[in-house]
């Protein structure tokens, strides 16, 4: 558990200074609780310039001294997902809180053995779903919670782009646990069990890519209230990427849902309330309540648990599993 003084801020690590690492400590940097001491590479040239580009303190060119850093209190990861359980475990064994990026594990095995690990160690672990911490997003769980749509009957959500076609890319690349389901899917995936709950039934079909990795996926979920999804992912159709869920007595449209800024509740077909985020981009909230949640001496968020990061990768293994099978 990191004990740290109140007025000493919490000393971040992050490992993986590419393409999503950059967005997050935009973000991070402006966080007053967060100090930016050290950055891990395999390449120093690259920690060094990325740490010089956000003011790190520190960059390292291996994970070895880079774990060993006592300035480092939490360790963002932010590279492909294989490399996800080993850098966590890493980590976890050198007393680091750990925040480690969408998927916590490509497997339900894996996840459950790193949730397990850190649970053994008594160390903070959080798969960094930032949608959830969403201020919108709350506010839509808030109405639907309220009777605001009456019954919540048809959740509808994509997450599709026009993404690379290197085989060689990560999203391409099996070996890299490519594939559109583990990279986006799992925004649609995770909307549909936060806002209707369990899903009692899954069913999907989708296309592959010439490397074998789904490449666009078809969703159908059914949940306990007698509500349902309609959802897709894909790398190879470019979508608005919004939401909507429609009930008895109205619908709330969030556009680009998955780093929502806004919610619309509808009415009759006019909009009845809007709600907007104030401050913070897309993972704000999330940093804070993994803060608010090491400083009180938690090891797992109760904005996103690890019962949550379980769930969901029992729900994109099973829709995995039925691409595979039905393609
Ligand atoms: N939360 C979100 O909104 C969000 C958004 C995008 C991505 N993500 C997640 O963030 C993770 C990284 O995504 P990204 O797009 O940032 O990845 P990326 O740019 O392809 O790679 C990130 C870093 O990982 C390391 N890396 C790449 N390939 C590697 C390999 N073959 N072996 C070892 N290390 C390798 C590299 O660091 P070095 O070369 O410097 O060692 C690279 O700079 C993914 O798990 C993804 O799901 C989350």
């Amino acid at each position: 558990m990191i004990k740290k003084l109140k007025n000493q801020p919490l000393g971040w690590g992050l490992i993986g200074p590419g393409r999503f690492a950059r967005e997050f400590v935009d973000e991070l940097r402006e966080i007053e609780d967060a100090e930016l001491v050290a950055v891990a590479s395999r390449d120093s040239r690259r920690s060094a310039e990325f740490a010089k580009d956000y003011g790190f303190k520190k960059s390292y060119g291996n994970y070895e001294e880079f774990f060993e850093d006592e300035e480092v209190d939490i360790v963002y990861i932010v590279v492909p997902h294989v490399f996800h359980k080993a850098l966590s475990e890493k980590a976890i064994s050198a007393g680091k809180a750990v925040l480690c990026e969408k998927p916590l594990t490509p497997s339900v095995a894996d996840t459950q053995e790193l949730l397990t690990y850190a649970w053994q160690h008594n160390v903070f672990l959080m798969e960094a779903m930032k949608t959830g911490f969403l201020p919108a997003i709350k506010k839509a769980k808030e109405w639907i919670d309220a009777g605001r749509i009456g019954e919540p009957r048809l959740l509808k959500a994509d997450f599709c782009f026009q993404g690379p076609t290197d085989p060689e890319d990560r999203l391409m690349n099996p070996e890299l646990a490519g594939g559109a389901v583990l990279d986006v899917g799992i925004y649609p995936l995770y909307l549909s069990r936060y806002l209707l709950g369990e899903a009692k039934r899954i069913s999907a079909t989708g296309t592959l890519a010439s490397t074998g990795v789904e490449e666009s996926v078809a969703i159908i979920t059914q949940h306990a209230n007698n509500s349902s999804s309609a959802m897709t992912c894909s790398f190879r159709t470019e979508e608005a990427m919004d939401a909507v869920i429609q009930g008895t007595e109205g619908e709330i449209v969030i556009p680009k849902f998955h780093a929502a800024v806004t919610a619309k509740l509808r009415q009759d077909g006019r909009v009845i309330e809007s709600y907007r985020n104030g401050s913070g981009g897309m993972v704000t909230a999330e940093i804070k309540a993994v803060t608010d949640t090491i400083r009180a001496g938690h090891t797992e968020c109760p904005g996103h648990t690890h019962t949550d990061s379980l769930e969901l990768a029992r729900m994109m293994e099973l829709v995995r599993n039925q691409v595979l099978a039905t393609s």
